[in-house]
Order: structure tokens, then sequence, then C-alpha cells
């Protein structure tokens, strides 16, 4: 009996020193902190809930004492620089990486002790989000955008519309006036001029033939107009939107489950073209992720569908889910290009995604208040993250550069343009006093014809 006693006893502290601990690891961080850091530097790769790049972290403190009797220390020293873990031969980090196909985490040496305990708490603790302003926001912008969208779209439609009843009008018009005059030609008191007169329907079409061809060639005109007007509009402009071989949608990818653009379009950052991600990037995260298990549906589809649609990827690189190797057969998965400027323009990602990132960001801002955008590549793919089919925002003319580089005031402060225009802004200042010392892109050669056309 005492014996039984004293084991419960034991069990009771031991129970509360383990609380006391947990409770300690609870204490250390601040979750919200955390969750700015944990969206800055990992979402990328991992989620909470579920697996992504790297396994869910939610939880993650619990999960590593319970199951490999881990404490935080060692987190910290996986956060900081988990490759120097491994090669210290430390036993579960080697099993995690092995377990993840070799795919190497970044290190963080510049995260401090206390970032890391933040970001623990947040794994923790994560702050209930607020589900009924995020929504509202949420639908706010992206009715916003909608309306706008839709107003440009309304104006092209409306000019569409106006052609087709001009052509309609001009038909009736013209069968109205022919109907008159077999009419006129047929009441008795015409009869006797009608000697005089155009006696036939075809010497009535010859005395007005000219008029006729010259309505004809009007009509020819204002068709080609109408059909140039709608080509432009579905195929080559704002809005074109193919279907593409493998249902991807954006929404679900850089929406629901918050990966960034630069995880799968990562040649934006360093070069000219943006270019779409290889199946390798996709196989990164769907090696692991064979089905979809999201709630959110596009309307008529479901689960099946977009496992099928999954299914393509393994088919494209010749993975085998079963036997968790590849077979060697790979198809190629020709996706359909949207953008797609002529070859006689010069666009590169990397001077607007890179020197011009937050001067573009802040301009949008200050000019759409009700739709800002948080990642420089909305400011001209429109709100990328909530489009299933992705489809062009904006009608990317020569018109369109050029607006947006009259506008957009370059941020000469940050560490390209302080270094490549050192000299260059104080010319530009003296040069342009009435701008009180604001530089637009066109300024600093925005506006020459060399610099978009080679
Ligand atoms: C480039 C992708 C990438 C980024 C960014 C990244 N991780 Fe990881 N992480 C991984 C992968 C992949 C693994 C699985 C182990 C491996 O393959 O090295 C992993 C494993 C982990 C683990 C071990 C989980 C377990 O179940 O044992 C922790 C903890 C972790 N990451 C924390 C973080 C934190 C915190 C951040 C942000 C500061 C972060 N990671 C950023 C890819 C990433
Ligand atoms: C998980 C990978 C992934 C992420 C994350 C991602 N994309 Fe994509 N993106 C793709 C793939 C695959 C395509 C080609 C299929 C298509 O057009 O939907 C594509 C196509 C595009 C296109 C059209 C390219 C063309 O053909 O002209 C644009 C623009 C684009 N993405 C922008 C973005 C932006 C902006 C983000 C971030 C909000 C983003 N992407 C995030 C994979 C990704
Ligand atoms: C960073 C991780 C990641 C990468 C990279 C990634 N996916 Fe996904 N993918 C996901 C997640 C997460 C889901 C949703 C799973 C869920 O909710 O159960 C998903 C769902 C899907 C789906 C079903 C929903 C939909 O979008 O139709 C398809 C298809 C898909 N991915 C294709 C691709 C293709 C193709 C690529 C490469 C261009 C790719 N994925 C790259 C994480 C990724
Ligand atoms: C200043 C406007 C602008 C910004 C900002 C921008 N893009 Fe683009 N993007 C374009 C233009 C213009 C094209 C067409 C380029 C071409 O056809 O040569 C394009 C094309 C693309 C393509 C198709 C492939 C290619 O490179 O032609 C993808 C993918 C893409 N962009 C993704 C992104 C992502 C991701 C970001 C953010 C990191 C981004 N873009 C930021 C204007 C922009
Ligand atoms: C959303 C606004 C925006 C749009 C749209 C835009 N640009 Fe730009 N562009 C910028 C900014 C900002 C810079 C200056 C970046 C910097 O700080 O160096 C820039 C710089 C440039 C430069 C370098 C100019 C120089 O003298 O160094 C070229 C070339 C260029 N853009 C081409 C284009 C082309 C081509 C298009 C259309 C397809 C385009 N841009 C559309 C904002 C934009
Ligand atoms: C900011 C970049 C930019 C600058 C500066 C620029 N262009 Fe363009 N230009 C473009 C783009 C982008 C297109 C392609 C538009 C399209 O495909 O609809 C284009 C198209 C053209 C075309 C083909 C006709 C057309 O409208 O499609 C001509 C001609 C042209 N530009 C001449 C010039 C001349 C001349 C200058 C100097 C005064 C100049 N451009 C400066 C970006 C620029």
């Amino acid at each position: 009996m005492i014996s039984w006693r004293k084991h419960y006893k034991r069990g009771l502290i031991a129970i509360g020193l383990l609380l006391s601990t947990s409770a300690s690891i609870y204490a250390q961080g601040d979750a919200k902190n955390g969750e700015k850091l944990f969206k800055a530097n990992c979402t990328a790769c991992h989620a909470l809930d579920k697996q992504m790049v790297g396994p869910a972290l939610g939880g993650i403190v619990e999960k590593l004492k319970t199951e490999q009797n881990l404490d935080t220390d060692w987190l910290h020293k996986w956060i900081k620089d988990n490759k120097a873990l491994r090669e210290s031969g430390d036993k579960y980090a080697n099993e995690i990486f092995a377990k993840f196909n070799k795919v190497e985490m970044l290190p963080f040496p510049n995260l401090s002790d206390q970032d890391i305990n933040d970001i623990l708490e947040y794994t923790t603790n994560p702050p209930a989000p607020e589900p009924a302003a995020d929504a509202a926001a949420a639908v706010d912008t992206n009715s916003v955008a909608a309306l706008e969208a839709a107003k440009k779209d309304s104006l092209n439609s409306k000019i569409i519309l106006i052609s087709l009843l001009t052509i309609g009008g001009l038909l009736l018009w013209l069968l109205l006036r022919l109907r008159q005059l077999v009419k006129l030609q047929q009441t008795d008191e015409l009869a006797g001029l009608n000697a005089t007169r155009a006696t036939s329907f075809a010497d009535l079409y010859k005395k007005y033939d000219y008029v006729g061809k010259g309505i004809l060639a009007l009509l020819g005109i204002l068709a080609c107009y109408g059909i140039w007007n709608w080509m432009m509009w579905i195929g080559v402009y704002k809005g074109y939107k193919p279907e593409q071989p493998i249902h991807f949608s954006h929404k679900i990818h850089a929406g629901d489950n918050k990966i960034d653009c630069q995880l799968c379009h990562s040649s934006a950052k360093y070069g000219k073209v943006s270019e779409i991600p290889s199946m390798n990037v996709c196989m990164n995260c769907h090696r692991n992720i064979s089905e979809y298990k999201g709630k959110y549906m596009e309307p008529g589809k479901d689960k099946a569908f977009y496992d099928a649609e999954i299914q393509k990827i393994y088919a494209a690189t010749g993975w085998d889910p079963g036997k968790q190797q590849y077979t060697g057969k790979t198809q190629p998965v020709e996706w359909v290009r949207i953008h797609n400027m002529p070859d006689f323009v010069y666009f590169n990602h990397a001077q607007h995604v890179v020197a011009g990132e937050q001067a573009i960001i802040n301009s949008h801002n200050k000019k759409n208040p009700n739709a800002k955008i948080d990642v420089v590549c909305k400011a001209c793919h429109g709100q990328v993250d909530t489009m299933n089919v992705v489809q062009m925002a904006n009608d990317f003319t020569m018109g369109w550069c050029i607006e947006c580089h009259r506008t957009t005031e370059v941020d000469m402060n940050n560490g390209y343009n302080k270094e490549y225009f050192k000299n260059l802004h104080d010319k530009l200042k003296k040069q342009y006093p009435q701008s009180e010392g604001k530089i637009t892109v066109d300024a600093i050669g925005g506006l020459e014809c060399g610099k978009c056309h080679y």
C-alpha cells in the first residue's frame, strides 16, 4: 500500500516536472514575433499542419521530445546549421535528412536564440488566426480586383458590342432600303414613271451599285475591326487564360499553402526570364504529397480530380509511388506559355524584382490603397495567388510599361541604385528641380527606346 502511494507520488512529481518544463518552453518565446519570422523564413518549405518540402512543424518541440528524446537545444543547432549538425554525426539529423530524400534545408545562422525560441513558441502555440477579419479583407481585395477586371473587360465587350450593333444596324438599313425600292416599283402611280426609270430589280441594283459596294466595303472594314478586336482580346492581351496539361492551381499552392512565388520561379531574381519550374521542383513536394487533402474545391472539381492531376506529375517524371523509385520513363509536360513579349522587346525580371522591388510595391500600394500587394510580382501579374488558372492581369503593351515608368519613383537608396547612380542622382536633382528630389524611372532612362528594344 505504502509503496503504491510512493509510486503515485513519484508519478505526480514526474508529471509536474514534465508540465513545468513544457510550461517553461511555452513561456520562453513570443508567438507573434515567431509567426512573423516563420512566415519570412520557413513557409517556403514548411507549414504547421502539413508536410511540404519539409515536415509539418506544428507541435515539433513536443514531438521531438517524446519520439526522439531531443530537447530544444537540438532544435537550435538544427535550425542554425543543419548541415554542421549532420556532419557532426548526429543520428536523428541524418535520419530525417535521408527520410526527406536528402533535400537540404537552408541554414539560418542569422536567427538569434530568442528568434528561434519565438519560432518554436509559434509552432507550439500558434496565435488563433482572425478568420473573420482575414476573410473580409481577402474578399475585399478580391472583389476590388475583380471589379476592376470586370470594368476593363466590360469596356472590351462594349467595343465589340458596339461594332456588332453597328454592323447589324447597317444590314437592317440596307434591307429596308432595298425593300422600299422594290415596293416603290410596284405601286400603280409609279407604273408610268417606270418607263423612264429602272424597270427591273437588276436595273435598280445597277443604279444603286456604287452605294451597295460602298456599304459592303464599310461593312467589311467594320467586321475586320470587330474580329481583330476580338482576337486581340481573347488571344493576345489581358485575360488570356489557356488550359494547361496539368491543372496546376496557383490559388492552392501560392494562396492556401502560402508557397513563395520564388520557390518555383526562382530565376526571376537572377535573370531575364522567370521560367516555369521543372518537374523536379514539383517532386520536391509531391514525392510525399500524392493526394489532395485540402478542404478547398473549385466549383465542379473534387478530390478524385485533383488526385488524378497529381498522378500526372508521376507519369511525367517516371516516378513509381508504389516502389518509391524512378522508372526512367519520362514524358515532358508542355506548359502553354501565357506571357510572351515579341522578340524585339527586352524585359528583364531581375531589374524589376530586385532593384525595383520596393519602388514598385510602394507605388502600387499608393495607387491602389484597397488592393495592396505584399509581393512585387503582383504589381504586374495581379493576384496570382487567388487564380486557379493563371491569366494575364494587364495588357503588357508598350503603353503599360511606359505608364509605370512615368509614375514609379525609383528608390535611390537601395543598394543597387546607390552604387549605380552615385553621381547621377545629384545631376538629376538639378536637371529636374520641379520633381523635389523625386526621381521616376523615366528620368533614369526608362523611356529610351534602346533600353527596351534590341
Ligand atoms: C529550403 C527549404 C527549407 C526551409 C526554408 C526551411 N526548412 Fe526546415 N526542413 C527542410 C527539410 C527538407 C527538412 C527535412 C530534413 C532534411 O531533408 O534536411 C527540414 C526539417 C526541419 C526540422 C526537423 C523536423 C522534424 O520533423 O524532425 C525543423 C525543426 C525545421 N526544419 C525547422 C525549420 C525552421 C524553423 C525554418 C525557418 C527558420 C526552416 N526549417 C526552413 C526544408 C526547409
Ligand atoms: C509550386 C510552384 C509554383 C508557385 C509557388 C508559383 N508558381 Fe507560378 N507557375 C507555376 C507553374 C507550374 C506554371 C505553369 C502553369 C500555369 O500557367 O499555371 C506557372 C505559371 C505562372 C505564370 C504564367 C507564366 C506564363 O506562361 O506566362 C505567372 C505569371 C506566374 N506563374 C506567377 C506566379 C506568382 C506571381 C506566384 C506567387 C504569387 C507564383 N507564380 C507561384 C508554378 C508555381
Ligand atoms: C512547396 C511544395 C509544393 C511544390 C513545389 C509543388 N506542390 Fe503541388 N501541392 C502542394 C500542396 C501542399 C498541395 C495541396 C495538398 C493538400 O492540400 O492536401 C498541392 C496540390 C497539388 C495539386 C492538386 C491541386 C491543384 O493545384 O490542382 C496538383 C495538381 C499539384 N499540386 C501539382 C503540382 C505541380 C505540377 C508542381 C510543379 C510545377 C507542384 N505541384 C509543386 C505542394 C507543392
Ligand atoms: C514589372 C512587371 C513585372 C514584375 C514585377 C514581374 N513580372 Fe513576370 N513577367 C513580366 C513580363 C513583361 C513578362 C513577359 C516577359 C517575356 O515574354 O519576355 C513576364 C513573364 C513572366 C513569366 C513567364 C516566363 C517568362 O519569364 O517569360 C513568369 C513565370 C513570371 N513572369 C513570373 C513572375 C514572378 C514569380 C514575379 C515576382 C518574383 C514576376 N514575374 C514579377 C512582368 C513582370
Ligand atoms: C509596375 C511598374 C513597372 C512596369 C509595369 C514596368 N516597369 Fe520597367 N522599371 C520599373 C522600375 C521601378 C524600374 C527601375 C528599377 C531600378 O530601381 O533600377 C524599371 C526599370 C526598367 C528598365 C531599366 C531602365 C534603366 O534605365 O536602367 C528597363 C529596360 C525596363 N524597366 C523595361 C520594362 C519593360 C520592357 C516593361 C514592359 C514590358 C516594363 N519595364 C514595365 C517599373 C516598371
Ligand atoms: C519601357 C519599355 C519600352 C520603351 C522605353 C519603348 N518601348 Fe516600344 N515597345 C515596348 C513593348 C513591351 C512593346 C510590345 C508591345 C506589344 O507587344 O503589345 C513595344 C512595341 C513597339 C513597337 C511595335 C508596335 C507596337 O506598338 O506593338 C514599336 C514600333 C516600338 N515599340 C517603338 C518604340 C520606340 C520608337 C521607342 C522610343 C521612343 C520605344 N518603342 C520605347 C516597350 C518599350
